[in-house]
Formats: C-alpha cells, sequence, structure tokens
C-alpha cells in the first residue's frame, strides 16, 4: 500500500459518501470467482478502501497491535456479501464475517423473498444510550425521584459539561431519572440518558456517569458505586418488519407452519432463545464485518427478551410471524448499540471497506440493516425449520457446494 492510499484510508470517515446505491440483487454471484464477485461487489467504492480487499490487507499487522494487547498475529474470519437486501426502499449489499456455513446464503435467500413484496421497513430510534450511577445506603431513597426531578437541569447541565464536542455535534445528555431498585438498603441508581450521534457511546457516556457522580452523591448523599454505561439501552431501540406474500416463502401452509413456530417461542423460552440465536445469525454477521461491539450487542437483545412484555420476563423472542390474508407478516425489535464513527471504523482497513460495500449515512440506518439482517435470517432458519427441517436443508446447501467445486 502506498503512503496516499494509506492516508486515504485513515482520513475519509466511512459513512459520508452515497453515490447511486448500487443494486442488491445479484443472481448467481455465488457461483462466479471471487476476483469477480469482489468486483462486483465493490463496483460503487471508493479505490482507496477497496484496496485492502484487493490486496489482502485488510488488517495490517501494525494495526492489529495498536488495537489489542500482546498481540501475535491475525486471526481472519470470510468477509462475505449478503445480496437481494432491500430497507427502506434502497437496495443494499450487507456485508457478513461469520464461521458457520449457510448463513450468508440463507439470509440473501430470505430477502430474496422479502424483496418481492417490497422489501424490510422499520426506524430506528435516536441513539440515546444509558449512563449509570449507583449510590448504596442513600438515606430516604423514597425521596430520590423527586429530588433528581427538582435537580434535572442542573443534572443535565453537569453531563453535558463533560462532553461539550457531543453536545457541539447536536448530541448530548436529555434526560435524567432515579431508580429505587432496593428501598430496604438504599440502593438508588440514576440513569443519565445521553444522544451519543452516530457512536457507540460507550466512552462518552462513561465519562458522563463519572463525571456527574460528584453532583449526584452530594444530592441524595450514601455511598457511591458504580459509573458506567448499561449495555441495556432501552431508549435505543430498531424495530424492523415485512410482509411476505406466501407464495413467495412456499405455498400458505408453509406460512401458516411458521406462524406456529413463531407461537412455540413466544409460548416457551427454550425455543425463543433457539430462534433468537438465529435472529443474531444475521446481526453478529453484519456486526463482525462492520466491527461492532458484538458482545453488546448480545448482551442488550438477550436483556431485552428476558425483560418480556411486562418488564420482568419470561424471556420472548425478539422476532413473531404471523399470517395475514395470503401474507406472512414478520416484526423484530431489539435495542442495538451501533456505530459509523469511532473504534474500529477509524483504524481497520477491511472494517472500512466492508463500510464502503454497505454505504449507510449514519448509526441508525446501520441499525435498520441490521435488524433486516436478523429478521431474514430468523425467516430463512423458521422457513426451513417448519418445511423440510434444518439438517436436509443444510444437506442440500453443502451437496450443491461440493457439486460445484468438483465442477
Ligand atoms: C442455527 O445457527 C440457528 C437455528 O437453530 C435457528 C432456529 O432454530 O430458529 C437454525
Amino acid at each position: 500500500m502506498t503512503s496516499t492510499q494509506t492516508h486515504r484510508t485513515q482520513a475519509q470517515p466511512v459513512a459520508e459518501k452515497r453515490d447511486a446505491a448500487p443494486t442488491s440483487r445479484l443472481p448467481g454471484l455465488h457461483r462466479k470467482p471471487v476476483a469477480e464477485r469482489r468486483a462486483l461487489c465493490t463496483e460503487h467504492v471508493d479505490e482507496a478502501l477497496r484496496f485492502p480487499l484487493e490486496t489482502g490487507a485488510t488488517l495490517p499487522l501494525e494495526v492489529a497491535d495498536r488495537m489489542s494487547e500482546n498481540v501475535i498475529a491475525i486471526q481472519g474470519l470470510p468477509l462475505s456479501v449478503a445480496t437481494n437486501f432491500r430497507v427502506a426502499g434502497r437496495d443494499v449489499l450487507v456485508p457478513m464475517s461469520v464461521e458457520e456455513p449457510s448463513v450468508v446464503a440463507a439470509a440473501s435467500n430470505a430477502a430474496r423473498m422479502v424483496r418481492l413484496g417490497g422489501g424490510f421497513e422499520g426506524e430506528a430510534d435516536a441513539a440515546i444510550m444509558t449512563a449509570q450511577v449507583q449510590l448504596d445506603e442513600v438515606p430516604e431513597p423514597e425521596l430520590a425521584t423527586a429530588r433528581v426531578a427538582e435537580a434535572r437541569d442542573a443534572l443535565v447541565a453537569a453531563a453535558n459539561a463533560a462532553i461539550p464536542r457531543m453536545v457541539a455535534r447536536g448530541g448530548g445528555c436529555c434526560d435524567v431519572e432515579a431508580r429505587v431498585v432496593d428501598a430496604e438498603t438504599g440502593l438508588v441508581v440514576l440513569h443519565f440518558y445521553v444522544d451519543v450521534g452516530d457512536a457507540m457511546g460507550a466512552n462518552l457516556v462513561d465519562t458522563v456517569a463519572e463525571a456527574v457522580a460528584p453532583e449526584v452523591h452530594a444530592l441524595l448523599g450514601g455511598t457511591l458505586g458504580l459509573r458506567i454505561l448499561s449495555n441495556l439501552p432501552v431508549r435505543r431501540m430498531v424495530r424492523v418488519g415485512c410482509r411476505v406474500s406466501a407464495d413467495s416463502v412456499g405455498g400458505l401452509e408453509l406460512a401458516r407452519a411458521i406462524e406456529r413456530a413463531s407461537r412455540f417461542a413466544e409460548r416457551d423460552p427454550y425455543r425463543a432463545v433457539t430462534h433468537n440465536k438465529g435472529i443474531m445469525n444475521g446481526i453478529d454477521a453484519v456486526a463482525v464485518a462492520l466491527g461492532q461491539d458484538w458482545r453488546s450487542i448480545e448482551a442488550g437483545a438477550h436483556a431485552h427478551a428476558a425483560m418480556g412484555a411486562a418488564g420482568s420476563g419470561p424471556y420472548r423472542p425478539l422476532a413473531t410471524w404471523r399470517v395475514e390474508g395470503d401474507h406472512l407478516v414478520g416484526a423484530l425489535e431489539l435495542p442495538l448499540a451501533v456505530a459509523t464513527v469511532g473504534g474500529s471504523t477509524r483504524v481497520h482497513p477491511g472494517v472500512r471497506a466492508a463500510f464502503g460495500i454497505l454505504d449507510v449515512k449514519g448509526a441508525r440506518e446501520l441499525a435498520l440493516v441490521m435488524a433486516a439482517a436478523g429478521l431474514a435470517s430468523n425467516l430463512a432458519a423458521l422457513r426451513a425449520l417448519a418445511g423440510e427441517g434444518i439438517q436436509q436443508g443444510h444437506m442440500r446447501l453443502h451437496a450443491r457446494k461440493s457439486t460445484e467445486e468438483n465442477r
């Protein structure tokens, strides 16, 4: 890589450029040689971003050495592109990195059915993260909520004073509330809600939590405890849905079997967790390809599932399916803290190239695409399970692959 290419790769924000969106319909892509596939999926990507993919330098050792500690080598994963996705009226080529065979093919296949009905639609909340400040042995914990409400403006101002650059970019702390977690021991937790823009936001809200702690302590007394983000960002939800004709999924009988599979997960946590694992196949694969904090995504998703509709369980599926007339209708909701700036989006050439392929405007659009990948993965899994069975489906895919390899 020349120094100009290195410089351009590092200096250009990953989510800024946006030319005409490429089509995500690339029939027969899987049958083409890798180089041809890559050329087709990166036609719209800047040369400097594309370069690491073409040379195999997706993570130079010196970059890896700055990302973590005690680095000894590079551990690779495939970088794939899921096709056929149409999200909020726009075609997107979806980068995925995953060690499990069939995830990318399954998501692409389900996305093809969904696009026949117009694609995925949805909305992502503003990027509001939660900072927690813990106080134990608070005297008169029953008065905490009122005291915090009274001091709200001063507390919000103290939070914003700690993150002036985020405030200047239009984000910042927008709300604070007190939760009396245990009145007997005086355990009171304050939540500061912070709009982190296109960042994941962990560092920002940790900064807020630490900065406001003295003021919180002075207000409520007790013993100061942890000051840290919550990985359950309840105000940073994403919701996607799709409406697929029963014919596209394989007929009304199969659509009804998918609804029965959904109802099974809605009643049984043992099934719901596997149902959700299938959703996370898609979401995590995109998260890994795009250098996101997948542990936080996983933690938040399962915590949301465990909250249940009533806020206290039982564990439920993140996505549900119903037959409406001659259509199958799916809906998915989960908290999703994802970023188009900061972290490895700045330094990892392979991640930057993957962002070039996806070409999203910001974190909310990214959340929407990731949720669509989750819903597509779920549809593919349920369709296989409710029909021929997952092993049969896998076997067919593997058989086809080895036949193609032998050709
Ligand atoms: C396998 O990775 C995912 C599935 O188990 C999901 C599901 O059962 O819904 C097939």
